[in-house]
């Protein structure tokens, strides 16, 4: 269940790859059950998972994986800064431009924010990259899980839908922060790379 092909886990390596050289600490913002926190965990010494759901920090630390994991809601958490920031289908949860804040100001000065988010197809605009990544999901789904059936979420995990388009997030992001590298991906997802400058 843990380790299938999923829309969020497509781009963990993405993720992965704005980590750090010599990453010392990081925080995974909202971390489910743990699958992009575990891999942070295998390269970086000391990792957190926050998320305020009780049942996906009993899911995460059930499952282990060397990093720890506490139950609270981003704008309470006082800890940090962090070498690393993450999250993965986090921020449409919250105000947009109250929560990249939140996420970027847990970053360390010359530390990186990674961010996978989830926005809404403007329609008609939007209909054929929406329609060509369906497409790909479906060989995507198929070669990874041996499926034609994409599988279902992780029990008990909150979700809801996006309600900003990818053209207002990308806008918001520029407003919120100047000089962070916005992508939109093929598989209704984008990422927000940000490397906080040293003062
Ligand atoms: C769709 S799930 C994604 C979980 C995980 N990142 C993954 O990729 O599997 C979104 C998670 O964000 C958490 N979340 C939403 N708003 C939050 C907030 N303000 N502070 C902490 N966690 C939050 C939810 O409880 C939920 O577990």
């Amino acid at each position: 269940m843990t380790d299938v092909w999923r829309h969020n886990s497509h781009y963990h390596r993405l993720l992965l790859k704005a980590m750090p050289p010599n990453c010392g600490s990081a925080l995974d913002i909202g971390c489910g059950s743990g699958l992009l926190t575990r891999k942070i965990a295998e390269r970086c010494p000391d990792v957190t998972g926050i998320d305020r759901s009780a049942e996906m920090i009993r899911q995460a630390t059930e499952t282990g994986g060397g990093a720890k994991y506490v139950q609270t809601d981003i704008h309470d958490w006082a800890e940090g800064p962090y070498d690393f920031v993450t999250s993965v289908a986090v921020i449409h949860h919250m105000d947009f431009e109250t929560g990249l804040k939140a996420h970027a100001d847990l970053v360390r000065p010359g530390g990186t924010l990674a961010v996978l988010g989830l926005a809404r197809d403007d329609v008609p605009k939007d209909l054929p990259l929406a329609l060509t990544g369906m497409a790909c999901s479906f060989v995507l789904n198929w070669i990874n899980n041996g499926s034609p059936r994409y599988p279902p979420e992780q029990p008990g995990m909150p979700m809801i839908m996006p309600e900003l388009t990818w053209a207002q997030v990308r806008e918001r992001t520029r407003k919120v922060l100047p000089g962070a590298v916005f992508r939109r991906h093929l598989l209704w997802r984008y990422s927000i790379i940000f490397t906080k400058a040293i003062e």
